[in-house]
């Protein structure tokens, strides 16, 4: 017998006793949808908040998402979905990766919306989704090579979609190239979706939702025909593109720790496992409660930056799993409590979570939804 699946969420953070916390500006969150929202052009937002909203926290960003006025949120799976509804959350939910059969009575119970994702689909859902009505959004394949009925199967699947069309209520694509420098991929899916929405129409089926732009197609202007777009990104005012910075993208999440410990050491003390970090001359070093367990990578001691009281010094030694070290020159004055910054809201900085992916050879994406759920976040306007 499978045992049964335990809940998400058990480990409750507190702020009590943890001296790691992420923050996380609200009111950033709120000026980047405007933001957004000038550029779309009035088309509706559908906010992408999987992955813990990209590692934000779920609940709360989808809330000041909500109040800021965004038509519906996107998240992955069933439990991000229900995480959001648990959270009181009313709104429109697209489930994007879609959801097996067997799911539907409880999408059904929770008025969400669901991707219908490949052409195998279609018999089950038209089983299914008579007796458990869920908006369902046609998704496409335009390009992307992952979930989606590809163009040349439509012709096939138009029957088992007809038998559909009372739920069909939106359609999609998914760019795989937005933030490429030569857009000519981009612009051939763009081709792709428009002809697919074609030959539907001609089949009798439209549909009031239509979407495909991610951030980057946002910021790059891939909306043509489009009523809606799936942000995700811009929105936590990360960006891969100059195109992102110039619209003034603020980033909303700050990773800070107060410093543990402090000592004094002399040349030549070893700091870490594998001693990887051994002073050059007299200096301190102040041990901060984050480590790999919390997202902050092992890739980054002896890489890294942290900033103090407006400063960068390095982080030394190698990362553990609750622990980092930073070195600092004697003369500066650092206490125990002191806050730290490890992940800096200011784009420029040189541990942003732009700088600090690039320095990993990665995106952005990969370092926020990275941070773990133990961390406690602390939500500010
Ligand atoms: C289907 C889909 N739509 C939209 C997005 C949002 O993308 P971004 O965060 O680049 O705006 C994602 C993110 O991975 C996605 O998978």
């Amino acid at each position: 017998m499978p045992s049964e699946p335990q809940p998400l969420g058990a480990l409750k953070p507190r702020a009590e006793g943890r001296s790691l916390r992420a923050e996380i500006h609200l009111g950033r969150l709120a000026r980047n949808v405007r933001r957004v929202e000038g550029l779309v052009q009035g088309r509706g937002i559908l906010a992408v908040v999987k992955a813990n909203a990209y590692g934000h926290g779920a609940v709360r960003v989808a809330r000041a998402l909500e109040e800021a006025g965004v038509a519906g949120l996107c998240v992955s799976t069933l439990e991000e979905a229900l995480e959001l509804r648990e959270g009181g959350l009313e709104g429109p939910v697209l489930v994007l990766g879609g959801l097996r059969p067997d799911a539907l009575p409880l999408a059904h119970q929770h008025g969400l919306s669901v991707a219908l994702v490949g052409p195998e689909h279609l018999a089950e859902l038209a089983e299914a989704v008579p007796r458990w009505p869920v908006p369902l959004h046609l998704k496409l394949d335009t390009g992307m090579g992952r979930l989606g009925i590809l163009p040349g199967e439509l012709g096939e699947c138009m029957d088992g979609l007809r038998a559909l069309a009372p739920w069909l209520q939106g359609v999609m694509g998914h760019f795989a190239t937005a933030d490429d420098q030569d857009q000519g991929f981009a612009h051939r899916q763009r081709a792709a979706f428009h002809l697919a929405l074609a030959s539907l129409s001609a089949a009798g089926l439209t549909f009031r939702q239509v979407h495909h732009a991610n951030s980057d197609a946002c910021l790059r202007g891939f909306l043509d025909g489009d009523t809606h777009v799936r942000p995700g990104l811009a929105l936590f005012g990360l960006t891969n593109l100059p195109e992102g910075r110039s619209l003034g993208l603020e980033p909303v999440l700050e990773l800070l720790a107060e410093v543990y410990r402090v000592k004094g050491v002399p040349a030549g003390t070893a700091v870490g496992y594998g001693r990887t970090f051994v002073a050059p001359h007299p200096l301190q070093i102040a041990t901060l409660g984050c480590g790999y367990a919390d997202g902050y990578r092992r890739e980054l001691g002896n890489r890294a930056s942290v900033g103090f009281r407006g400063a960068a010094y390095p982080v030394v030694g190698r990362v553990s799993m609750d622990y980092l070290t930073v070195a600092l020159p004697l003369e500066v004055p650092i206490r125990p409590g002191d806050p730290v910054t490890l992940l800096s809201p200011e784009p420029e900085a040189p541990n942003s979570v732009e700088r600090i992916a690039q320095m990993l050879g990665t995106l952005p994406y990969e370092v926020t939804c990275g941070l773990h759920r133990r961390m406690v976040r602390v939500f500010s306007r």
